[in-house]
């Protein structure tokens, strides 16, 4: 964790509980996750106890106590999506992926999420990659988006 950007982060917000969550919003987006000793250092430079900052942190689904892969996805699992067939694909992400729920590729390159709805029912089941939505999945499709994805990220391994 850099010392340097949290510093600019706390920079000007110092003894305001108030800004806590956009604190760590700013840490979220920074580092891909909010680190324990961001956590820490936000406490006592906000004046918020830590126990708050945990709270607060594992409450939010934005927040993420742990590193994410480069690309999450996220399967809803509401009613709607369920009785839609979204079990089968989160069994197809992590079987492809060989994850479990909430965990990322040894890689980095994949997190896999699951939420409980993500308020466009109609159009499910719904996946999200990176904050796109895509509606009306099936297992096969989402087989080929994660193809795709995978294929993407090594051309750009391959030309970094
Ligand atoms: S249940 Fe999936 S979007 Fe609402």
């Amino acid at each position: 964790m850099s010392t340097a950007t949290l510093e600019s982060i706390l920079e000007g917000r110092r003894s305001q509980p108030q800004q806590l969550i956009e604190v760590l919003q700013d840490v979220q987006e920074s580092y891909g996750y909010v680190p324990e000793d961001a956590m820490r250092s936000v406490s006592k430079n906000l004046g918020v106890p830590l126990m708050e900052v945990y709270r607060i942190a594992n409450f939010y689904k934005t927040f993420s106590l742990k590193p994410r892969g480069k690309n999450v996805i996220t399967i809803c699992m509401g009613t709607a999506c369920h009785v839609r067939g979204a079990h089968l694909l989160l069994d197809q992400v992590l079987g492809q992926l060989g994850l479990v729920p909430g965990a990322t590729t040894e890689d980095g390159q994949f997190t896999v999420e699951r939420v409980n709805c993500l308020g466009a029912c109609a159009l499910g089941p719904v996946v999200v990659h990176n904050g796109d939505y895509h509606h009306h999945m099936t297992p096969n499709k989402l087989r080929k988006l994660i193809a795709s994805i995978r294929s993407t990220s090594m051309e750009e391994i391959a030309h970094a």
